[in-house]
């Protein structure tokens, strides 16, 4: 190496990368915490390891033990040295056991772990160009996605989203006929049907065992009359007439983003709108280099880019679109008026009508 090397820039990117492998080692613990109820069975009570154990079915103490040391190292529980006893605080409840909070994190757990599953395949990608059907990325990489966006849903769908829509409240409450296109396991589908009951829905989506999953989930629900699900790419979907289109975090995975936009305007009724909830992004890459890109960009390169370019056209939008470049698609495809309607930290909301 003929460079001098900065000892000071050396020891802090060190330090970050530390942070980094702890975070990406923690993901099988944190995995087989979540799945045996470790993390449920310390949010009961303070305990130690034999306690914790014992409360979580039976588990053997020794593993229990390495695990929840592994955790207070991560800093997602708290370890008292005085007691040997470990905990967890209010905050960390809500990342790991508290489905409807904003920050339950389970499901970025598991897209990790699909992440990492999918790798070979994805690899041969930079190879060959092709791409990956949604269906043969990983195990489970559907339910992963729809575990990790749901948390969102919960909090801004019915509460700040669709009322940031031009009348489009209104319209919902008195009853209107909406399309959730790229639904996946339907959990937007089925929030706002159960937020607006004079409303009619059907979720569409081209992955048949994401289809069923939302049918099972509908009818645990009891929404079977007022929601359907059908198995149709985003550009045949045969029926119209709908007064709100709704594509959840899914144009950009499309392969051919353009001509689902036109189709789009097909299907809604005169005056009828289309909301794109699409992860925030800014429109010049530089904008995008934060934690929240970061995240993004890795999931888009081993996600949503290769199922693009695995369908027709293979725009490969990514994940990190940003408004712009997702603005000029919908103008392109004649909707006249096209507007940010709102954001969140990982979401942004665009209408077009
Ligand atoms: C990132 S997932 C989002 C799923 C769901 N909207 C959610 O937020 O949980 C993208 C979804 O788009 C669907 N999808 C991708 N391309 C599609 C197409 N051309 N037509 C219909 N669905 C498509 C996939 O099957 C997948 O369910």
């Amino acid at each position: 190496m003929s460079q001098q090397i900065d000892e000071a820039k050396l020891h802090a990117f060190i330090g970050k990368m530390l942070g980094d492998l702890g975070g990406a080692m923690s993901v099988p613990t944190v995995r087989i915490g979540l799945r045996l109820g470790l993390f449920q069975a310390l949010a009961a009570a303070p305990a130690d390891a034999g306690e914790l154990a014992a409360r979580a079915g039976g588990l053997h103490p020794r593993y229990v033990r390495e695990w929840a040391l592994a955790q207070a190292a991560n800093g997602y529980v708290d370890y008292d040295p005085a007691s040997d006893r470990f905990s967890l605080s209010p905050e960390q409840a809500m990342v790991f056991v508290v489905p409807d909070s904003p920050v339950y994190l389970p499901g970025a757990f598991e897209l990790v772990a699909a992440m990492i599953e999918a790798e070979p395949r994805v690899e041969q990608c930079f190879r060959d160009g092709s791409g990956v059907r949604w269906g043969d990325h990983a195990g489970c990489l559907f339910c992963a996605t729809g575990a990790f966006f749901r948390p969102g849903y919960v909090n801004n769908i019915v509460q700040n989203w669709i009322p940031a829509l031009d009348g489009i409240e209104a319209r919902l409450r008195s009853g209107a006929k909406v399309a959730d296109v790229g639904c996946g396991v339907g959990f937007s589908t089925m929030l706002m049907a159960e937020a607006y009951p004079a409303s009619e829905f059907v979720g569409y989506d081209f992955h048949e065992p994401s289809i069923d999953e939302a049918r099972r989930h509908a009818s645990e629900h009891g929404l079977g009359d007022r929601v359907r699900f059908e198995c149709a790419p985003a550009k045949a979907i045969g029926e119209n007439g709908f007064d709100l289109v709704t594509m959840y975090d899914c144009l950009h995975d499309m392969g051919d983003p353009r001509g689902c936009a036109a189709h789009m305007r097909e299907i809604l009724a005169p005056g009828g709108h289309w909301m794109v909830v699409e992860p925030i992004a800014g429109d010049a890459p530089e904008q995008n280099m934060n934690p929240v890109g970061r995240l993004y960009y890795n999931a888009s390169t081993m996600i949503c880019v290769p199922t693009s370019l695995d369908q027709e056209v293979g725009e490969g939008l990514g994940a990190q679109a940003g408004e712009g470049r997702l603005s000029a698609i919908m103008r392109e495809a004649g909707f006249t008026s096209v507007r940010r309607a709102a954001e969140g930290p990982f979401n942004m909301v665009l209408e077009a009508a």
